[in-house]
């Protein structure tokens, strides 16, 4: 263990990032590290080891190719192998011992860890779908950790992993560089990205969509031109620093379902410089442009899509990145909390903070709500009858981030959460006092 762990960056500002979602980044820690004309010199710049990470095939269409170029102390394949650990609290699809459940489940908080935890271990599975082995579906983790990873590193081969922070501010120490990283604000590190997290308060915890399928992307816009949802200029990503340790550090590897580590005599963060697309970005939902209706009834849900993930039918998402943000209700006769409906897609929800306009109780801060593949579910019963009888006058709701992992497969829930104490039971009985409504 060590006490701090001596990073370097350029001397801008603590935190400094390009932005642009999914642009040509390029960056240097040190002046002339990035190789200028060529990607691949026969002797890079200040000696350092220049190597391509490929997060699509090489083949694939230019809109969609990912890939960085980095230029490191020592290249990646440095290192011992991989052995198998214990896997703690962390599951993949598809999840063959547990049952796909038609209920609608809904959890609170998952307790925060009474012992040291690192992110890592503090890793916590709710459901996953597709096969992880196949690139297809996702898995939703919360996690809940009390400790800084130093002398640890994490990498996942699996997915690529979209971080939403309920409780703590995080530092992400990537390959690619630092990001600062609020509850409010997500983040996404690339797939095979290695990274460790490091807590700026007490405990942290939060949701994490790791996505198996395509990378996330910014949805189509359509009719709405040009601008507007989430806008590629609000995506920042970091400039280059790098650790230079030479001393033993775990790196834990998730692949295939499960961890591996081998122990290290360097940090693999050791990336002095770097271009390209492929890396970590982050991004504030507060710049979320919210589109909405100024006349009747409101649109479907997926008008408030940041980031989704496309799959090979079109429209279907692997995965879609959804948030509840403030904005103003102004529909006239219009019911304006969601709908009571049913879907063939699948909905996990999350609340960062505040209170979600579907529900006035019962859903909180860090907890979760499950609504499967054609579940019915809506409104709560004092939402409807509130919302149903309520003067329309302009309304502007505030002060709430609810969020949504939407999936066009059913969640096959972890045995662990379908009986855990933070499941709250009885949840049906949201519904139950709906009266009948039918006037005769
Ligand atoms: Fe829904």
């Amino acid at each position: 263990m060590t006490g701090t762990i001596e990073t370097h960056t350029p001397a801008v500002t603590e935190f400094a990032y390009s932005a642009g979602f999914g642009n040509e980044h390029s960056t240097e820690a040190v002046p002339g590290a990035l190789p200028v004309g060529r990607n691949s010199p026969q002797r890079a710049p200040l000696g350092l080891y220049a190597e391509q990470h490929s997060a699509t095939a090489f083949t694939e269409p230019r809109a969609h190719n990912r890939r960085s170029w980095v230029y490191r102390i020592r290249p990646s394949a440095a290192h011992p192998p991989f052995v198998p650990i214990d896997s703690g609290s962390l599951r993949s699809a598809p999840l063959r011992d547990a049952v796909a459940d038609p209920n609608r489940l809904r959890w609170g908080p998952l307790p925060l860890p009474q012992a040291p935890t690192d992110f890592i271990d503090g890793l916590y599975t709710m459901g996953a779908n597709g096969n992880v082995l196949e690139r297809t579906g996702i898995g939703i983790h919360l996690y809940a950790a009390s400790k800084s990873m130093t002398d640890r590193y994490f990498v996942d081969a699996d997915g690529e992993l979209l971080l939403v922070p309920e409780i703590g501010a995080l530092v992400l120490h990537t390959e690619y560089g630092r990001l600062h990283v609020i509850p409010g604000e997500i983040a996404v590190i690339g797939r095979g990205v290695r990274f460790r997290v490091e807590l700026l308060d007490e405990v942290a915890r939060g949701y994490v969509c790791e996505n198996y399928g395509h990378h996330f992307v910014l949805p189509e816009l359509g009719p709405i031109g040009a601008n507007g949802l989430a806008n590629a200029r609000d995506f920042l990503y970091p400039i280059a620093a790098y650790e230079d340790r030479e001393e033993t550090v775990q790196v834990v590897q998730k692949f295939g379902g499960r961890l591996w580590a081998a122990d290290y005599d360097h940090s693999p963060l050791d990336v002095v410089a770097w271009h390209g697309n492929h890396a970590v970005y982050k991004y504030n939902t507060a710049r979320f442009n919210v589109m909405g209706t100024v006349t009747y009834d409101h649109p479907d849900p997926s008008i408030y899509t940041v980031l989704t993930s496309p799959s090979d039918t079109p429209g279907q998402a692997n995965a879609d990145f959804v948030i509840f943000a403030p904005r103003w209700l102004v529909g006239e006769d219009t019911f304006r909390p969601p709908w009571y409906h049913r879907n063939v897609m699948s909905e996990f929800m999350g609340l960062v903070h505040g209170v979600y306009d579907a529900k006035a109780e019962g859903f909180l801060p860090g907890g979760a709500s499950l609504h499967n593949m054609w579940s019915a579910h809506g409104p709560d019963a004092d939402t409807y009858a509130k919302a149903s009888t309520q003067e329309l006058t302009p309304q502007r709701i505030t002060d709430t981030l609810a969020f949504m992992f939407e999936t066009r497969w059913p969640v096959v829930v972890t045995d662990f959460a379908r009986t855990a104490t933070h499941l709250q039971p009885g949840y049906d009985a949201v519904w139950q006092g709906v009266r009948r409504g039918f006037i005769e």
